[in-house]
């Protein structure tokens, strides 16, 4: 199944959020393999907690890198990441005491809300600030 891979068609054009993007669809990819596989209990479970990890690590990074270069869509695009954060807490304590169902709709739920975060708040925060670190580069060069 090829519905979490990463392709250019995701890339948002700042290298760093790039590279956790990648990560990101590799990561729920491997938690949907370990949940396919049905039975490894051990392996779904690190799965889960390496992707939640990465994504809270993700948000973190996006909203410092925001809140730095004073993005005006802030909060809406914040918003977006707490809805996923919501939904990740009811699925994630389900999931962890073995419920397969809740594995199986938490992959569908992330595979749409990963897509159209990134097709558009990431793509959206990725113009925004190569064009403020372009002004702040222009700015710092003497006259
Ligand atoms: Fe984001
Ligand atoms: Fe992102």
């Amino acid at each position: 199944m090829q519905r979490f891979k990463w392709t250019k068609a995701h890339a948002v054009f700042i290298p760093e959020v790039d590279a956790e993007h990648r990560n990101l669809f590799h990561m729920a990819g491997e938690l949907e393999a370990a949940v396919l596989a049905n039975g490894d209990e051990t392996r779904v479970q690190e799965a889960l907690r390496a992707l939640m990890a990465a994504v809270e690590d993700h948000f973190s990074y996006e909203e410092r890198r925001m809140r730095s270069a004073r993005y005006s869509s802030y909060a809406w695009h914040k918003q977006q990441h707490d809805t996923l954060r919501k939904r990740a807490g009811w699925f994630v304590p389900r999931v962890e005491s073995g419920d397969r169902e809740s594995a199986l709709l938490l992959l569908e739920f992330l595979s749409g809300w990963l897509k159209d975060h990134t097709a558009l708040a990431d793509r959206m925060m990725g113009a925004y600030l190569r064009n403020y670190e372009r002004q702040a580069a222009r700015a710092a060069v003497p006259a």
